[in-house]
């Protein structure tokens, strides 16, 4: 059993960016209404790497009670900025803001998550048109390709379908020929589903949903989802101690996908800005 290192790789492709951003100076701005505890997590470890390879990082801090209205204003004012390449809206937001309608207003050239319809769109279609594709797949293919995983022809079961994870990577992994199934709260028997899976990658949010007797002996698990267990601690979706006795890989939480997302922001911002420059 190999344990994909998220980690390590996440440091390796942060830093095969740095002579690209001395040459481009981007820059990437986050936005960050309230004080939800992970997200400020997640900016922390967003303005981090950025330090490392050398990407300029402004972060914008609202209260939670910021109108919607004061947002896309804010929102519009950094797409217009033309010294801002990428923009970033941390998630989840205050109930009173309507998401659609904030991912909506972010300029897809500018859209370094990848959530616009535009962007999403383009890498529906083919893997030459992933310009700007969903970070956190963006980063579970790169992690993969790293390992040297193959995708072409096996079995991938995804389990959770939401816009950010789900789907996409879904979709990305179609793309790149495998047989794909979609599972999600509805699917009616999970683990006949999860057993025949080579890769499963499990974004759904819920402590232990995948145990040892859901996986076929070899399967290589990719666990995206990030909780908290009783003591605290982070752990995936993924009851890791026992699946990983079966794996022939697989992911830890922390130090798999999350910092995998983050590295993918960077290529996402390093990749924004290039377009930009290169279409002035
Ligand atoms: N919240 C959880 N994951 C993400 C992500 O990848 N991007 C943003 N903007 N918010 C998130």
């Amino acid at each position: 059993m190999t344990i994909l290192d998220g980690k390590a790789l996440s440091e390796e492709l942060v830093d095969s960016v740095k002579d690209k951003a001395e040459k481009l100076s981007p820059t990437l701005a986050v936005i960050l209404v309230g004080e939800n505890p992970a997200s400020m997590a997640y900016v922390r470890n967003k303005k981090k790497a950025c330090e490392r390879a050398g990407i300029e990082y402004i972060q914008h801090d609202f209260e939670a009670t910021i109108t919607q209205e004061d947002l896309l204003k804010k929102i519009d004012d950094i797409n217009q900025d033309p010294n801002v390449n990428g923009l970033i809206v941390q998630l989840p937001l205050p109930d009173h803001i309507y998401v659609p309608d904030v991912i909506r207003s972010v300029d897809p050239s500018k859209d370094v998550d990848g959530f616009h319809a535009y962007n999403i769109g383009k890498m529906f279609l083919s893997p030459e048109f992933e310009d700007l594709p969903p970070a956190t797949p963006l980063g579970i293919v790169k992690l993969l390709d790293h390992y040297d995983i193959p995708i072409r022809g096996k079995e991938v079961v995804v389990v959770g379908h939401s816009n950010i994870v789900g789907k996409p990577i879904s979709m990305m992994m179609l793309n790149r020929d495998a047989t794909v199934t979609t599972c999600h709260i509805h699917t009616k028997d999970l683990s006949a589903h999860t057993k025949r899976a080579d890769i499963l990658i499990v974004a759904v949010g819920k402590i232990n949903l995948i145990t040892a007797d859901m996986v076929k002996d070899g399967v290589v698990v990719v666990d995206v989802g990030m909780n908290r267990n009783d003591d605290g601690k982070l752990c995936g979706d993924v009851d890791f101690e026992n699946v990983s006795k079966k794996a022939s890989y697989i992911t830890p939480v922390p130090g798999g996908v999350g910092p995998m997302t983050v590295a993918a922001l960077i290529l996402n911002t390093v990749r924004a800005t290039e377009r930009q420059k290169a279409s002035q």
